[in-house]
């Protein structure tokens, strides 16, 4: 899942591989010497873990043997799994790019994973060096791993954290002092959703990364709100022909209300 927010125009349809490759393709890898980071202090390898059986799937070198039977046994009961990885990767590389070509500069990227190719501060980066993105995973070789491939470029930040809780996760120093949510974010949810069970209310935890309409709406509870209501302003009854991508682009809504 992928949410920004704000809306604009459909994003070309590019094939030329960059930020992704076709389906299929192999656009992820990392090699064992390219994992160079000492191992956390306390991984468990005891337990297979996703992150770093994704990373094996996608032809890294950050797992260990237990990631590697896990994903095996998982890959000989649903064949298509390391096709479905490499797909899925390729897929938030171009979406990234897509964000990226439409002029969003900030990513909070959910569930970040271990580095690979083709990663979203490369892509943002690579379209507009001022990008800012935010990694936020809670599996420690992901989060080191990172920042052992990031270094101190103050474009970038990981936090360990779990995206469960998004008051701990946008009140950390390393999104709340990187990321400016007064302007459009690119909120990335790729390739974990399936990883909060029902119980964990998944819409509502994505709902509280969302700063969308519905959090300007209870500022008006108590007043009749003149037709058409909360909108865009520039589709507040507009004196002249309006399309939906100008109105999108203005990312600001209104309302008149009459108590
Ligand atoms: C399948 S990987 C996807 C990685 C990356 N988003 C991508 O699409 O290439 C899922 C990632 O989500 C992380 N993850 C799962 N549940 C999480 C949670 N509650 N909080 C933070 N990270 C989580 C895992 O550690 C793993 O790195």
């Amino acid at each position: 899942m992928m949410e920004v927010q704000r809306k604009g125009p459909l994003c070309d349809d590019h094939r030329d591989g960059a930020g992704g490759g076709q389906a299929g393709e192999v656009v992820a890898r990392v090699t064992s010497a390219r994992w160079d980071e000492p191992v956390p202090a306390d991984p468990d390898v005891t337990h297979p873990n996703v992150a770093r059986m994704y990373d094996y799937l996608l032809g890294g070198g950050a797992n260990f043997a237990v990631d590697r039977e896990a994903a095996d046994a998982a890959e000989t009961a649903w064949p298509y799994l390391r096709q479905g990885a490499r797909i899925q990767r390729a897929f938030l590389g171009r979406a990234v790019r897509c964000l990226a070509e439409q002029g969003v500069d900030q990513f909070l990227d959910l569930g970040s994973g271990i580095p690979t190719a083709g990663n979203v501060h490369e892509i943002a980066l690579r379209h507009n060096p001022a990008a800012r993105v935010a990694y936020v995973d809670y599996e420690p070789v992901a989060v080191q791993a990172a920042r052992g491939m990031l270094g101190d470029d103050p474009r970038v930040s990981v936090t360990q954290a779990d995206i469960r809780e998004p008051d701990a996760v946008l009140s950390a120093p390393t999104v709340a002092g990187l990321i400016d949510f007064g302007r459009p974010v690119a909120v990335l949810a790729v390739g974990i959703l399936h990883f909060l069970p029902d119980t964990d209310d998944p819409a509502g935890v994505l709902g509280v990364y969302r700063r969308t309409v519905e959090q300007i709406r209870p500022f008006l509870d108590g007043y009749r709100l003149v037709d058409p209501g909360l909108v865009l302003l520039p589709l507040w009854r507009p004196d002249y022909p309006v399309s939906d991508t100008h109105a999108a682009e203005s990312n600001i809504y209104g309302a008149v209300g009459v108590l």
